[in-house]
């Protein structure tokens, strides 16, 4: 057991999550709307990094959505920010050992698609790891060389689709390009990376999908999107733009992931 484990234990305890999410950007409000709510701070929890970034708390919440259990992280880490590919690990790892079978990953995204504008979302079918980077580096035995074929869950891909038909919720699907920022890219990248087949971009998932496949979870990830890539329009891109398009996207993500969770028990 992680000594984090042991800490959540005094809070929680003989709590067992079925779904783990990671919460990124503009997405907090959700955690704070679940049911037998046990928030426990980041500081209290070894192993945990405190986001710098505005607009991440840094919670780990446990509680219900419906009859099922989650844990949730309220806030988390960029690679940016330490500049290492690892620094979501024991947070994922936690999820995995508190019981979760899924992790459900939500960012914030630029798109690389005119017709995805600001406040679309978009399930990722697939990803480019940009940055060359994995938080497995250092990891041992033949669990590291993980599969990552179908890594986002085709199966729950379709649930996923089907509720947002029935709360007719357009939703986009593609592959998102993970770029380390936290710059923002440039036109000539953003070129480059609608070549690549790239259809939305961010600075976050896809180590923490490694992540949870290394550790046997599903995994799920949607991107909500608040700009259009750099150059595709005249909106000067900032951290406050991101966050003001996020607030129109989370409503209607916070809407279909809860939706989805109802449906699970
Ligand atoms: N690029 C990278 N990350 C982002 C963007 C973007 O345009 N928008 C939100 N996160």
């Amino acid at each position: 057991m992680t000594t984090a484990r042991a800490a959540i234990a005094r809070n929680a305890p003989d709590f067992k999550a079925r779904i783990g999410l990671v919460l990124g950007s503009g997405m907090g409000g959700f955690a704070d709307r679940i049911t037998n709510r046990v928030a426990i701070p980041y500081a209290d929890l070894p192993g945990f990094a405190q986001s710098g970034v505005a607009g991440h708390a840094g919670r780990l919440v446990l509680g219900h959505v419906g009859e099922t259990p989650v844990a949730i992280l309220q806030g988390r880490l960029h690679y940016y920010e330490r500049g290492d590919p690892a620094v979501m690990k024991f947070p994922i790892e936690t999820l995995a050992e508190l019981g979760c079978e899924t992790l459900v990953a939500t960012n914030a995204a630029g798109s690389l698609r005119p017709e995805m504008g600001p406040g679309a979302l978009m399930v990722i079918n697939d990803h480019l790891n940009l940055v060359q980077a994995s938080p497995l580096f250092g990891a041992e035995g033949n669990g590291r060389f993980v599969d990552m074929v179908n890594c986002y869950d085709p199966d729950l891909r379709k649930a996923l689709r089907t509720c947002a038909d029935n709360l007719d919720l357009p939703l986009h699907e593609g592959v998102y390009a993970w770029v380390a920022g936290p710059q923002f890219e440039t036109p000539a990248e953003i070129r480059m990376l609608r070549l690549l087949g790239a259809d939305a971009v961010g600075m976050s998932t896809v180590p923490d999908v490694i992540l949870a496949r290394h550790c046997g979870m599903r995994a799920l990830a949607v991107s909500a999107i608040t700009n259009l890539g750099a150059g595709m329009s005249d909106d000067a891109l900032s951290h406050e733009h991101t966050m003001a398009q996020m607030q129109v996207a989370a409503e209607r993500l916070s809407l279909l992931l809860w939706t989805w969770l109802e449906g699970l028990a």
